[in-house]
């Protein structure tokens, strides 16, 4: 995984104030919940005491109160009441339950999954999806697989003929030409034409020009990628490492040909219908590779049109080492 990011760990929707929710994100079990004021507090599912998973317990007070022996701890993680000293006395220092800098925006949580620091960088958001009269409609579901596969089962821009031969690779074109495969900085975009095997072989990159601009593939390290298929219709996906084997997608569809709210979500819901048939297309292939995760230097044979898979590899191995995004010859 890479260390020292802001990733999505839940949808809005999913935390309640008052109610804490467990789950396991990063590999690590994690318990939130939302104050009053709607602020969210996000700490590690574990009371320092004697180990007892917190969200079994309930919110006393904007507090977490563990279900085992009441110790309670604030959105902090201090522990404000050992109940077995009485009320009267103060719990030493080292009941301190750790917490994760938490955010919410645009209908996601995010934490900060590292080292605390003085500032942290900005949330991954694409913002001109936020406040442009985009409507959208969320969908979210795990994956039984490493997370690197299911990005790069989003990269790879030659696949679509064969899982998606029923829906977005009809036509049997096969021929992939390019991909035109731009960096800046955290970001990558793809450009790959899809034609039918008549014109002679594949053109490189180098052969076709500047890409035109609709549709593109960008990702943003370390988690968020999206389809922009037009300048009014939208795929995002977060994939969020669960643990070592399985990820979660927070999947929203957003179009603005319609914007009236009901009608206009209505129409974002059946983009996302047919979104999900296709990710199950995919998800049916990614879940078998093997191995179950992909590293910088493995056995697989690799071809041209792999490239934005090989640059996610080599960024993700720099990113993971600490180093910069692209390293300097
Ligand atoms: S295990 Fe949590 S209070 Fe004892
Ligand atoms: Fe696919």
């Amino acid at each position: 995984m890479i260390p020292n990011q802001w990733y999505v760990i839940l949808e809005s929707r999913e935390i309640k104030t008052g109610k804490p929710v467990g789950f396991t994100r990063l590999g690590e079990k994690m318990v939130a919940w939302r104050m009053p004021d709607e602020k969210i507090v996000v700490q590690a599912d574990l009371c320092p005491h004697r180990g007892a998973a917190l969200h079994q317990g309930k919110i006393n007070n904007d507090n977490i109160m563990c279900p085992f022996h009441g110790f309670e701890f604030d959105s902090e993680g201090t522990c404000t009441l050992i109940p077995a000293n009485g009320k009267k006395s103060v719990p030493p220092k080292i009941f301190q339950a750790k917490t994760y800098p938490a955010q919410e925006r645009h209908g996601y949580i995010f934490i900060w999954w590292g080292e605390a620091r003085e500032e942290y960088p900005p949330l991954p958001i694409f913002e001109e999806l936020e406040n442009n009269s985009f409507r959208y409609a969320d969908y979210k579901e795990s994956w039984a697989v490493h997370y690197s596969r299911v990005i790069e089962n989003q990269l790879d821009v030659f696949h679509l003929p064969f899982p998606h031969g029923t829906t977005i690779g009809r036509g049997n074109r096969t021929v992939a030409d390019g991909p035109i495969v731009k960096m800046d900085g955290e970001e990558m975009q793809i450009w790959v034409y899809n034609r039918k095997d008549e014109n002679g072989p594949a053109k490189r990159a180098g052969e076709l020009g500047e890409p035109t601009r609709v549709p593109f593939l960008h990702f943003r390290f370390p988690h968020l990628w999206q389809n922009h298929i037009s300048e009014d219709m939208r795929i995002t996906v977060y994939f969020t490492p669960i643990d070592e084997n399985h990820t979660m997608l927070y999947s929203r569809y957003y179009q603005r040909f319609l914007k009236l709210p009901i009608l206009g979500d209505f129409v974002s819901w059946l983009i996302s219908i047919f979104s999900i048939t296709i990710l199950h297309q995919d998800k049916r292939v990614v879940e078998k590779q093997l191995p179950i995760k992909s590293d910088l230097k493995m056995t697989e044979k690799l071809i041209a049109q792999d490239q934005p898979i090989i640059l996610y590899r080599r960024i993700r191995k720099n990113l993971q080492d600490g180093l910069p995004i692209q390293k300097k010859n």
